[in-house]
């Protein structure tokens, strides 16, 4: 297994390249199984999870090519031969549930495992069921697999979502375009991911409406061309490198990325005394010196993304006072905490809030990644820590972002991948 080795204390300055969104390609790359053609897939970010999902895909008989330089993806749609979703595949990319909308929507049937839960939380997917239900889907769980069944095809409908799920908003938009008639997904999702995926399946003829709204309308069509599009910037990595180099005390541009995308976490920033510029594609955050504690709650788009949680709890270690960090979406997304205090930071956690005292000079030390995220904050922190601080199980790292440690080095940073001895 690799490992991270961070010298904390050099300051961060520069531009970093944003690749395309996980969030996005992965939905987007599901979204190739609904046409009989070839897809065009470009700005497909080079990520662990982005494999998994080619051999998901490969697994059901489609032909995938990635070409790695030019960031690639293309899906030759002719040759459906499957309808299942294999454990080994699901429980180490509990997105491969996003196969689920297609599969309907394309053969009338699906088995796909349960993804079962990660770190994070429970991860269910009841609102992905019901969703579908309403266009006619029938379901059976049996044996660890979701057994889904529409004889007559999916018919269009009202999916009402209990909470604006983004996955079940995207098996639910993938399910209804190619369903009999009109659909309404109401309480949608709003993400930008969600935006990118409507704007892929209009490529291939889908006809939506209202994306990136809490009401969408579909109008199922009876066939879809092949894809042409290219992955959205992905905004969560872009705001881990404008953290890195916040709190350093430094200034890093994010090339690519646009301000609407992260208007609420930008704002946080601002509160907390950085400096924050936005231009056409691209945004600059900057250090005026200390910063100020704040207070902030994860919510479903627009407001502050659950998936910047992590990052913003090691940056506000070095703010003056105390923050208070709600988290409403996960039930479980604190598993950086007790990490971050091997580091030195003061954190204290009552259910879903968190408490951070600051500023305490953190100690590089060894530490443990255990999820995607956090394993983001732990270099967040590593890099205003004195002294080394060694990242362990990093292939959580590798799974959503690409080259991380050339891109840190670009900006100054001190940190090297080597090999667990
Ligand atoms: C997507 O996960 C992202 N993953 C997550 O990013 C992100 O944190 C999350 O959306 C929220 O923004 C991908 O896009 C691949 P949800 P998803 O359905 O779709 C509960 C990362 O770090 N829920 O919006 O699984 C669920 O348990 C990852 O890149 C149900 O109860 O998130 C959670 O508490 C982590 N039943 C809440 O809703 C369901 O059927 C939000 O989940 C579905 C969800």
């Amino acid at each position: 297994m690799d490992l991270l080795r961070i010298r904390g204390g050099t300051r961060l300055q520069g531009s970093v390249e944003i690749s395309g969104a996980k969030n996005a390609a992965l939905p987007i790359l599901f979204a190739a199984i609904l046409s009989d053609q070839k897809s065009h897939i470009s700005n497909v970010p080079l990520l662990a999870d982005i494999g998994t999902t080619l051999k998901v895909l490969d697994s059901l008989g489609l032909k995938t090519e990635f070409h790695l330089t030019d960031h690639k993806v293309v899906v030759d749609g002719s040759n459906l031969a499957s309808v299942e979703a294999p454990y080994d595949l699901v429980r180490t990319m509990r997105a491969s549930v996003l196969v689920l909308g297609p599969l309907l929507a394309r053969k009338g049937e699906a088995k796909v495992s349960l993804p079962g839960g990660c770190a994070i939380g429970a991860r269910p997917v009841d609102f992905h069921l019901s969703a579908l239900e309403a266009l006619g889907a029938k379901f059976e769980i049996e044996g660890g697999y979701i057994h889904a069944n529409a004889p007559q095809g999916l018919r269009g409908g009202v999916m009402k979502l209990p909470f604006p799920s983004v996955g079940a908003t995207e098996n639910a938009l993938m399910a209804a375009v190619l369903a009999k008639g009109a659909s309404q997904i109401q309480n949608a999702a709003c993400e930008p991911e969600i935006v990118d995926l409507a704007v892929a399946l209009r490529s291939m003829g889908a006809k939506i409406a209202g994306e990136g709204t809490p009401t969408v309308k579909i109008e199922g069509v009876a066939k879809l061309d092949g894809m042409k599009h290219s992955v959205t910037a992905d905004r969560i990595e872009a705001m881990t490198y404008l953290c890195a180099g916040l709190v350093t005390g430094g200034s890093v541009t994010a090339l690519g990325i646009e301000e609407a995308s992260m208007t609420s976490a930008l704002q946080i920033l601002t509160q907390m005394g950085a400096k924050v510029e936005c231009a056409k594609s691209k945004i600059t955050v900057s250090s005026t010196g200390a910063l100020k504690s704040v207070s902030f709650t994860t919510e479903p788009f627009p407001g502050f993304p659950t998936d910047m949680q992590a990052q913003f709890m090691a940056l506000l270690t070095q703010a003056q006072g105390e923050s208070t960090i709600t988290e409403t979406i996960f039930e479980n997304r604190f598993m950086h905490v007790s990490e971050l205090i091997r580091l030195g930071a003061k954190i204290s956690t009552q259910g879903n809030q968190a408490k951070v005292q600051g500023p305490v000079k953190l100690s590089g030390a060894i530490v443990m990644a255990t999820d995607l995220r956090a394993s983001a904050s732990l270099i967040v922190a590593g890099l205003i820590a004195g002294g080394e601080t060694v990242i362990r199980r990093i292939y959580h790292l590798d799974r959503g972002y690409e080259n991380i440690e050339k891109k840190l080095s670009g900006l100054g940073a001190k940190i090297t991948r080597e090999k667990e001895k």
